[in-house]
């Protein structure tokens, strides 16, 4: 089955102010963008609603987080039922600035995961190891280790609405990309451990997208690897090269 090529944007803690989110949305309303790319943008939750609004149809919607819980005493969430009320698809859960610096552990990410499915949403799942645990050599244990307990909770049908995010920690914000060689190594471990722990279906048609310093200059070679799905993008995703890199299978 064809895995439809996926850019999305991390806006993180961006734009700063209305004027900045104009911008951004000027450029991408304006631009000429590949059709056969499913193209997905994650503000703060305080711009959701109106970038659902403001930006061209043909580009989806992301929260950046939500909670396991659909409602109730839990000061400063939001949850997916309200998401998809709010005509909100998508949303990354287990981004590791998330498991980090707000202390998410696999089993929460894989909790929040499972009430997204369910709710409606589709999740941009993360996961990545560190610089130390690249060095030594646990790559693929620990992006097992990382989507096991999600393997656990979701049924095979589920699948259908996860994308998997690579994000080596080492590579994200740093300008350090991976190589292609690194990033199309652990891709394939990641598809060979869905099809050993999930399915082979599963492992065929998942989308896993690699992200960490994704910029124009690099994504056209990572685009090209058999097992690159397409990109999470960061910092250069409130640029206008943003629309190369969405771009970046189209052939000039
Ligand atoms: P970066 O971030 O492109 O700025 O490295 C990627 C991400 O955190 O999703």
């Amino acid at each position: 089955m064809a895995r439809k090529f996926f850019v999305g944007g991390n806006f993180k803690l961006n734009p700063v102010s209305r004027e900045q989110k104009k911008a951004i949305v000027k450029v991408l309303n304006e631009a000429e963008l590949d059709d056969a790319v499913e193209v997905v943008i994650a503000p703060p939750s305080i711009y959701l609603l109106s970038l659902l609004e403001l930006v061209r149809p043909s580009i989806k919607i992301s929260a950046q987080n939500c909670y396991s819980k659909s409602s109730g005493a839990f000061t400063g969430e939001i949850s997916a039922a309200q998401l998809v009320d709010a005509g909100v698809p998508y949303v990354i859960l287990g981004h590791s600035e998330r498991r980090t610096l707000f202390h998410e552990t696999s089993e929460i990410v894989a909790e929040k995961t499972k009430a997204a499915v369910d709710a409606g949403l589709s999740v941009i799942l993360c996961v990545g190891e560190s610089l130390a645990e690249r060095e030594a050599g646990v790559t693929a244990k620990v992006v097992e280790s990382q989507l096991e307990p999600v393997i656990k909770l979701l049924n095979e049908k589920d699948w259908s609405n996860i994308v998997i995010a690579y994000e080596p920690v080492w590579a994200i914000g740093t300008g350090k990309v991976a190589s292609p060689a690194q990033a199309q190594e652990t891709h394939h471990d990641i598809r060979a451990y869905l099809s050993k722990a999930v399915s082979q279906d599963v492992a065929e048609s998942t989308r896993i997208i690699y992200g960490g310093s994704v910029s124009a200059k690099n994504c056209k070679e990572l685009a090209t690897l058999p097992d690159v799905d397409g990109f999470l993008v960061g910092g250069a995703s409130l640029k206008p090269e943003f629309v190369d890199i969405i771009n970046s299978k189209k052939v000039a």
